[in-house]
């Protein structure tokens, strides 16, 4: 079974459908690994819950990018780690991971990119009143939420939508479309997948 390391900075919600897909068999994967870079997110007790062992990293005790990054590595291949799935995780990947994982790190956004890449890519689609937003699935390369498109899902912007209720469909989608794509992508032909889907 080919092994996953999911790395999130905040809440986990995405890590926790991940690891429950693999645990109930969806996603026939193992979720070896909880990166977080952030002492205290809820991530961490998510992982507690779920039984999968975390690695709770701070940049700030590092002296540079690499050097953290290089811990990193040395633990995902002390693990036998195959893929990182980004979930939530708010830093750039550095030369370092992405040459030891090149092609298998994948990452979610909360936006139709190359639309609204980066911070709060909700709340801006929201304010500039955008009728269509959603979910994309990409491969990960040194850029903001740049790297090719793997999977893409579309939401409507109904009228009197507010951050909240636009957060809580488009995580929703999230939470089932990054697992199948993921089965996708381990299991399934060994093309990108490119998929489309629109939820209204
Ligand atoms: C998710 O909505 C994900 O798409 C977004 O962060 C949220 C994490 O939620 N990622 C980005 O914005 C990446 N640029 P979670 O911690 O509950 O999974």
């Amino acid at each position: 079974m080919k092994k996953i390391a999911v790395f999130a900075s905040g809440s986990g919600s995405n890590f926790q459908a991940i690891a429950v897909a693999a645990q109930s068999g969806i996603l026939n994967a193992e979720i070896s690994l909880l990166v977080c870079d952030k002492p205290g997110a809820f991530a961490i007790d998510r992982a507690e819950m779920l039984g999968i062992p975390a690695l709770v990293i701070s940049p700030k005790s590092y002296p540079s990018k690499a050097a953290y990054e290089a811990e990193i590595l040395q633990k995902l291949t002390s693990l036998d780690v195959e893929m990182i799935v980004l979930a939530g995780y708010m830093r750039l990947i550095g030369p370092i991971l992405l040459e030891a994982y090149e092609g298998k790190i994948v990452n979610i956004h909360p936006s139709l990119l190359p639309a609204f890449p980066g911070k709060d890519a909700i709340g801006r689609a929201l304010a500039a009143g955008v009728e269509t937003t959603g979910v994309t699935i990409h491969y990960v390369d040194e850029g903001m939420d740049t790297g090719p498109i793997i999977a893409s899902a579309s939401v409507k912007v109904e009228a009197g939508e507010t951050r909240e209720t636009l957060q809580k469909k488009i995580q929703r989608i999230e939470h089932s479309l990054y697992p199948e794509i993921l089965e996708e992508l381990l299991n399934g032909e060994e093309e990108a997948v490119q998929w489309e889907k629109s939820v209204h």
